[in-house]
């Protein structure tokens, strides 16, 4: 199949975007978060063609986008005790990088966008080309990442090209993303908790304005089915990543002299020496949190693409919009290289 990388700004762009997934297809388009693959989501056998063309495990659902908030009710139950905190919410953060899991009418929304959960995933984007589109198309669109399953999210068209091309007929570019991470994930609890079950753009500490939050999957047990997507393995470079301490970072280390290690920075207003690093990339000058959030996946695209034996990154604060960084670090570690092992620092 042939790739058609379009810029969205050319006239008629949207329109054909539209008239793929009128058809059943696929179309790449931007949201304010990553870029997503759609289909229409209450089409099975499009749906199903998302799967295909990720690579992506039927178990794994899907986030439904709704063309605005007034389809919240079309496709989901809002429990009566739930009604007022959706309602603070949905007002607060849509169309926005927040999406909530409510029980679904499953009349409506095929087995197949849940993996069979009685819970289905909802947003509504904030990007103009994909408001635009999903306009256009005039019905509710499933779209997770654009990339192959396990792998780095894409925040611009040509990232998203890279992954899919030959597996999807249309990529709508629009540079990139605005917040670079995927959106944040709650669900609500019957006690009127929010769970956190994605760190994103929306934080902890904004979602506390609005009622108790708490973090991670609700036991153990239950963790696979909360999010079932959110393995250790996700968002993984092909080359090895360690995630280590500031110190370490700065002083370089010794043990790694004869291999090609490139960094991942935080910040770059220290000293360090250029000759311990084949490659360096700095998430933000000033040690911005939302700039380090924006530049993240192109940073890491970059250096598994330089041929490195390691790629070293350093933690950044734990808070705000840190979280949702370290967390996206952390699965990178996890699934990252298929070599064996390397050293540590010494
Ligand atoms: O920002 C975003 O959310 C992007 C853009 C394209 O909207 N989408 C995205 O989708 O990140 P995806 O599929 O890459 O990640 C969605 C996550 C997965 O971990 C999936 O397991 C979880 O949401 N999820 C989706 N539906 C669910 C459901 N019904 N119950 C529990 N988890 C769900
Ligand atoms: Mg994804």
């Amino acid at each position: 199949m042939e790739t058609i990388l379009l810029p969205a700004e050319q006239p008629g762009a949207s329109k054909r975007a539209a008239a793929v997934l009128a058809a059943g297809g696929l179309v790449v388009l931007p949201t304010e978060t990553v870029y997503g693959l759609a289909a229409d989501a209450v089409n099975p056998l499009a749906v199903a063609a998302i799967f295909q063309a990720k690579d992506r495990p039927f178990f794994d659902p899907l986030i439904v986008h709704l063309p605005g908030v007034d389809w919240l009710e079309r496709l989901a139950v809002v429990p009566r005790n739930q009604q007022d905190l959706v309602e603070r919410l949905t007002f607060a953060f849509w169309p926005g990088p927040l999406t909530i899991l409510l029980p679904r009418r499953p009349e409506i929304v095929p087995d197949l966008v849940t993996a069979g959960s009685p819970l289905v995933a909802l947003r509504v984007s904030a990007h103009p080309v994909f408001r635009e589109v999903i306009g256009a198309f005039g019905s509710p669109l499933a779209a997770p990442s654009a990339n192959r399953f396990g792998r780095i999210s894409p925040t611009t068209g040509a990232h998203a090209f890279s992954e899919l091309q030959g597996r999807v007929p249309l990529v709508l570019e629009a540079g990139p993303t605005v917040h670079g991470l995927e959106s944040t994930i709650v669900a609500l609890q019957d006690g009127g908790e929010m769970r956190v079950l994605r760190h994103g753009p929306v934080t902890l500490e904004t979602l506390a304005a609005f009622g108790p939050v708490v973090s991670g999957a609700a036991e153990p047990a239950a963790e696979s089915r909360s999010a079932p997507g959110q393995d250790a393995g996700h968002y993984a470079p092909g080359t090895p990543l360690m995630i280590l301490p500031e110190a370490a970072v700065v002083d370089g280390f010794p043990a790694l002299a004869q291999r090609r290690v490139g960094l991942l920075a935080f910040r770059n207003d220290r000293d360090i020496p250029p000759s311990s690093y084949a490659r360096l990339e700095v998430l933000s000058a000033t040690g911005d949190l939302r700039e380090a959030a924006v530049r993240l996946f192109a940073a890491l695209r970059r250096l598994d693409e330089a041929g490195l034996d390691l790629i070293v990154a350093e933690p950044v604060p734990a808070t705000g919009l840190g979280r949702a960084i370290m967390d996206r670090l952390r699965r990178a570690a996890a699934g990252s290289g298929t070599s064996g092992k390397i050293a540590g620092p010494s």
